[in-house]
């Protein structure tokens, strides 16, 4: 069995050090195997322009974010998937990372940037790909990737069992969907989504909440209040996504017909 978890919270928007000490604070009881953050949990989201982005984004090699929770993870001996406003040299990428007890594992870079994250960000420029951790193979995708259907797909063929979702869904539409996302790929998928209000002089977005878990056959594991803070942990058998069988007759990878999907 796996133990996985999110962290459902309120990001304060610029506040690296306060949002770093309200993670640490809640993780640090933890015991799991892995447990996924909301998407830009240090900086918050509604950036003004690519300078004030600039200005909070960090080099993964140089972060203050990466050694906390690198730190976190030796200590506790888990696994941590984090949303991340990611500075490489001068392009700046909105990026998931797979953190260990050894340090940083896998970057992951939003190729489906959201609305006005184009301003800002750099589209993703990584390809997909997934790791093992202790036996279970891992994907990440980031908030808005879930309208593209093709993202766990791509994950999926390459053997994924839990997809980890770091989220700031604005929209109403996502944690429903990840049901039927979940139920055509027969995986496991966390997805942590913030909550709050980001007001902010130029523009203000109200976050959804509804953190969640959900199994290869489309259950709902357990889901988070809309606009409380949560931090839930299940177990789960990660075996149950090798079954893509939904009839005796019907395989959800082998019935597929490439041919006609142009
Ligand atoms: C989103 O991709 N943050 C909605």
């Amino acid at each position: 069995m796996f133990k996985v978890g999110y962290f459902q919270f309120h990001p304060r928007f610029g506040e690296l050090e306060t949002n770093r000490k309200t993670v640490f604070k809640a993780l640090e009881p933890v015991e799991a195997d892995l447990m996924v953050l909301p998407e830009l949990p240090f900086t918050g989201y509604t950036f003004r322009d690519r300078k004030e982005l600039a200005a909070l984004a960090e080099d993964p090699a140089n972060s203050e974010s990466v050694d906390l929770l690198t730190s976190l993870c030796r200590r506790n001996r888990i696994y941590v998937v984090t949303g991340f406003a990611e500075r490489s040299g001068t392009r700046i990428f909105n990026s998931s990372l797979l953190i260990g007890p050894r340090g940083l594992l896998r970057i992951y870079r939003k190729i489906h940037l959201f609305n006005d994250e184009k301003r800002y960000f750099d589209p993703g420029d990584l390809p997909l790909e997934i790791n093992t951790i202790r036996g279970v193979r891992v994907g990440m995708m980031i908030c808005f990737d879930w309208v593209f259907p093709e993202v766990v797909r791509t994950l999926t063929l390459q053997g994924m069992e839990l997809l980890c979702h770091p989220s700031n869904l604005v929209l109403n539409y996502c944690q429903k969907s990840m049901l039927t996302r979940c139920l055509e790929n027969g995986v496991f998928a966390v997805t942590t989504n913030r909550f709050g209000l980001e007001k902010r002089p130029h523009a203000s977005l109200k976050f959804t909440g509804g953190s969640q878990v959900v199994g290869p056959r489309g259950q709902l594991l357990v889901r988070a209040p809309s606009q409380r803070r949560q931090l839930q942990i299940v177990e789960i058998d990660p075996k149950e996504s090798r079954n893509k069988s939904l009839t005796p007759r019907n395989h959800l990878l082998r019935d597929r017909r490439p041919e006609f999907y142009r």
